[in-house]
């Protein structure tokens, strides 16, 4: 019998995605925990904790992403309906989008609360709106109701991936663990 190398996600991707998945969780706890912000609250503590790494997430998912749009991705297991296959690709693109709007959401609120932001509490970031702005204030509800889809989006995801694995049984998981081997596909 001869193996082959399965395809799977390259390194970088792999390690991009689970931590993504890590600060996340993270971010949730925190989120959950900090004490809630009112008009006099400072960012200190649980709070502060949570802007910065939130800023770290929307930076992670950029450099995921153009990471992604010079490397290839492995091909998809073949034997999916295509109807399945679309759907994963949708969610795959609108959980991108939501790593990126739900962030900017929060900066924009934290910026209107007139908060500095910063990159790992020393490098100053930009403000992404005014202090005072009506819409800055308006999007921390958004910013809240979006991390609300986020997770849910999250839970359908890992719902799908264990549904591969257990169910299934094909190579799905695998693509996003270490490289393994697999018997060659002209022996199957
Ligand atoms: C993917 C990343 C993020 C997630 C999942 C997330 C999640 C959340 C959640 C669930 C809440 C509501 C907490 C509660 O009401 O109990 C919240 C509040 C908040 N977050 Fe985030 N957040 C993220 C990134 C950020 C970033 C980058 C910033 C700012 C730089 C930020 C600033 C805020 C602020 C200011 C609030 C309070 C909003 C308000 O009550 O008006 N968040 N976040
Ligand atoms: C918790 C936050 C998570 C986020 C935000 C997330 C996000 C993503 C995204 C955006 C992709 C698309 C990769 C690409 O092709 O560019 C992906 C792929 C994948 N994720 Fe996650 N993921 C999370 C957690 C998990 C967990 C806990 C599992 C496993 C139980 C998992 C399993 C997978 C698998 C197997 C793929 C590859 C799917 C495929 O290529 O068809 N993810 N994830």
């Amino acid at each position: 019998m001869r193996y082959e190398p399965a395809p799977v996600y390259n390194a970088p991707a792999r390690l991009f995605h689970w931590l993504t998945a890590l600060l996340l969780l993270i971010q949730f706890v925190l989120a959950w925990t900090m004490p809630d912000v009112h008009r006099d609250t400072q960012p200190v503590g649980l709070i502060a904790w949570h802007l910065g790494i939130g800023v770290v997430i929307v930076l992670l998912v950029f450099v995921r992403l153009l990471w992604r749009s010079i490397h290839a991705v492995p091909p998809e297991p073949g034997s999916l309906p295509p109807a399945l296959r679309a759907l994963a690709r949708y969610t795959h693109w609108l959980l991108y989008l939501l790593l990126i709007a739900v962030p900017l959401m929060g900066w924009a609120n934290a910026s209107s609360r007139d908060w500095p932001i910063t990159l790992f509490a020393a490098i100053p970031m930009p403000p992404l709106s005014p202090a005072g702005s009506p819409i800055g204030h308006a999007l921390g509800d958004w910013h809240r109701v979006f991390a609300w889809v986020l997770l849910a989006l999250v839970g359908l995801h890992v719902g799908a991936a264990l549904f591969h694995h257990f169910v299934l049984r094909d190579e799905t998981l695998a693509r996003m663990l270490p490289a393994h081997r697999r018997q060659a596909a002209s022996e199957r």
